[in-house]
């Protein structure tokens, strides 16, 4: 790892785990990169510059010189009115109304530890380079920063914006990067959703023009992630070369792809610009999320593992990242509403034995909550229907040696409840103007300090006053009726990502306030799925689609950028709640076992069988969860193509491995279905537990498997590989 500037080219060197990133300050003082990719020796590569002398081109302002041109070179970042037509990376408006900014290196410093970002979580460690720029004609100073690692195959990025003048300017625009990407011959990954639908990996052609992936849900939401996938085109799963970025951002984003006239193409994005702009009085700044951008030669699935490295080794809680997990019951499927204490110390006392270690309580122990429609935003238990309180079931379930787990919906109000009577200010919305409903509730306005005051007090109170040992923290709607009675005018297009400012502002003072407490994240799901909810949850509830097949899929698009430990699955009932879809309940299990497991089904009405059967399964999976948690994962049939569905992960030093083939419909005489597996140590030997066999990691990769799976719909089978010496 190392950052290394020639003076003589004026050539950057940023070299990280696995990849060369090369930029040089060209003729006109703007930085130009040369080269993202497979690493290369600090040498003079200014031979691949950008030529000029086309017709149609604009030169930088006072060069009347027409082989220079921004718009035909690889920006670092790219900006509007000075001859460059493709998409800026941001736009600002001065006081007067003019909206140019051209910009010159002026210098660059060298960081050995990387700088937080004020109010946001990002990555740390790692050397970073912050690079200097101001308008050649104007104020406006910009920052680049780059941070390149040791360890995990990506670099980071991210942008200060600060008005250099006296006057106030207005961002209409704050890109967090732009990246040149030479050539056109990409494939666009996308992640579009739904509500339990999550993550479906979508992939088109970049042709000329944009493709654009955004949330403008004040949420990094289930229909987009903040997420892309760059793809020379041909490469697959396992072969060629792949680059991803992935936004540490929970507000309303936008990703772009241009494939430009040049014969370029540009990849920006951040916050994003639709309803948005941010006034920058004179001195200040502006500081935007940052972007992690990975780079693999080793495909897609390369890919996915230098971001899950990065994720697990510099974002996610270092205390929990690789802990053993609590295996829950949960009791949400189990009795939706509808519990008291007596209900509640059955699921616990049904479990004892099983190796399920902890209870959470799901929604509906608090205020006057009946169903879903009233309660929320009084955070004080509910005494009629949980009689002796929350401490009666939390002494009970600690008294049987279980942790205790509770829900809350941090962000939301009902109009049915004690807090919007008495602050009906609190929620978002415009003052005599009907507000939009979404499962009968509001979001409150987390832009204001008073209101996140009150949330933290009441939600630390609780925590403060029983015991508990983890927090399953959700957030059921999006913003809708955009609008704070605590922001002036002109800055109501600010509010997106000041609700944003604010929810890690009580995250902050909820999560890192309770250190000992465990939290996991939701949102309907997985509808907040993103890294810097990562950096406050390290697990996060999927997707409400609990469904053993739905989840082969959308684990499986998870996994192309999210690690296998940032993901709670449940084993639940069947027929399944969300699709009335009938699976083995080994299936279930074996699919959950791909994440941080749990159960959520009512496991009063076990039999003493099924309580053996739970046993065994958890005694699995405890076998397995560090390979689970800390392993490298590698897809290997995608069930998005075929009747399979298999992943196998392999831990670092690949003396283990976990190896799960599912197959979703029998078929009558079926072919012999032979799988590959792949990470494995072609010189070690494996014992392969349910085989029986010990072979080759080379002949398992080339070779493969054949997994005699019974004949029936939705069967799995899970091996754990053991290397014998
Ligand atoms: C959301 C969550 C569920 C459950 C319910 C409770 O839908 O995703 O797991 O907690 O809310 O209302």
């Amino acid at each position: 790892m190392s950052i290394i500037f020639n003076e003589q080219n004026k050539t950057f060197y940023l070299n990280g785990k696995g990849y060369s990133y090369v930029f040089r300050i060209n003729d006109v003082g703007y930085p130009e990169q040369l080269h993202f990719g497979a690493p290369i020796p600090c040498e003079d590569v200014t031979f691949v510059r950008s030529f000029g002398g086309r017709s149609m081109v604009a030169s930088p302002a006072g060069v009347d010189n027409g082989k220079l041109s921004y718009h035909h070179t690889l920006p670092e970042i790219a900006f509007y009115g000075s001859g460059d037509f493709r998409e800026p990376t941001f736009l600002v408006q001065s006081e007067r109304g003019d909206r140019l900014c051209d910009l010159e290196y002026i210098g660059y410093d060298v960081l050995e530890q990387k700088p937080d970002i004020t109010g946001m979580p990002s990555l740390d460690g790692g050397q970073t380079l912050i690079l200097h720029l101001k308008d050649k004609f104007g104020d406006m100073l910009v920052d680049l920063y780059y941070t390149v690692y040791e360890d995990v195959s990506v670099i980071t990025r991210r942008i200060v914006y600060k008005n250099g003048g006296k006057a106030p300017v207005k961002l209409e625009r704050a890109y967090s990067f732009t990246l040149g990407m030479h050539g056109t011959d990409y494939d666009i990954m996308t992640f579009p959703g739904n509500w339990m639908d999550e993550r479906t990996p979508e992939t088109r052609p970049l042709g000329h023009g944009v493709i654009s992936a955004d949330s403008k849900r004040a949420s990094s939401s289930s229909t987009m992630n903040p997420a892309m996938a760059i793809l020379p085109r041909g490469t697959t799963e396992q072969y060629g070369e792949a680059y991803g970025v992935c936004l540490v951002y929970s507000s309303s984003f936008v990703l772009k792809a241009e494939g430009a006239s040049t014969g370029d193409s540009l990849i920006m994005g951040g916050i994003n610009d639709f309803d948005f702009s941010w006034k920058l009085d004179g001195g200040e700044s502006f500081e935007t999320p940052e972007v992690v951008i990975a780079y693999s030669s080793d495909g897609i699935g390369g890919m996915s593992r230098a971001f899950h490295d990065a994720f697990r080794e510099h974002i996610i809680n270092k205390r929990y990242v690789k802990q053993p997990r609590p295996v829950l019951i949960n009791n949400w499927e189990a009795t939706y509403f509808n519990f008291d204490n007596d209900k509640l110390r059955a699921i616990v006392d049904s479990v004892q034995g099983t190796g399920i270690d902890t209870l959470v309580l799901d929604d509906g122990w608090f205020g006057r909550r009946s169903g879903d429609n009233d309660g929320l935003g009084d955070w004080y238990v509910n005494e009629q229907k949980l009689e002796g309180g929350l401490d009666a079931i939390i002494e009970h379930t600690h008294s049987k040696g279980m942790k205790f787990g509770l829900w809350f919906e941090p962000e939301m109000v009902n109009e049915l409840s004690d807090l919007y009577i008495a602050h009906p200010d609190y929620a978002i919305g415009i003052p005599g103007r009907p507000k939009s409903y979404s499962r009968h509730q509001f979001c409150l306005d987390l832009t204001r300090k008073d209101v996140r005051d009150c949330i933290v007090e009441m939600i630390n109170k609780v925590l403060r006053e029983h015991k508990i040992d983890y927090v399953k923290w959700d957030y059921n709607r999006n913003v809708t009726d955009t609008f704070s009675v605590g922001t002036e005018p002109e800055r109501q297009a600010e509010f997106a990502h000041r609700y944003a400012l604010g929810l890690y502002d009580i995250c902050e003072r909820i999560i890192n306030g309770n250190p000992d407490i465990f939290f996991e994240g939701c949102s309907s799901g997985g509808g907040r799925f993103d890294p810097a909810m990562m950096y406050y949850f390290p697990q996060i509830w999927t997707s409400d689609n609990s469904d053993a097949e739905a989840r082969t899929k959308i684990q499986y698009g998870t996994s192309i950028i999210y690690p296998l430990s940032s993901m709670s699955c449940h084993v639940s009932a069947v027929p399944n709640h969300q699709n009335n879809r009938v699976t083995p309940m080994k299936t279930r299990a074996d699919i959950a076992h791909l994440g941080a497991t749990g159960y959520e089904l009512d496991t009063t009405k076990f039999t003493d069988e099924d309580r053996e059967t739970v046993k065994a399964q958890v005694e699995e999976f405890r076998a397995m969860q560090d390979i689970i948690l800390e392993g490298d994962l590698y897809r290997i049939e995608n069930p998005f193509e075929g009747n399979y569905f298999s992943e196998i992960v392999v831990t670092k030093d690949k003396t283990r491995a976990a190896f799960c083939v599912y197959r979703r419909n029998s078929q009558a005489n079926e072919y012999t279905k032979r799988i590959r597996l792949a990470g494995l140590d072609k010189d070690k030997m494996y014992h392969i537990d349910k085989l029986g066999i010990t072979v080759s990691g080379a002949s398992l990769m080339n070779v493969g498997i054949a997994p005699n799976l019974k004949v029936a719909d939705f069967i799995s089978e899970m091996y754990l590989l053991t290397e014998v010496k």
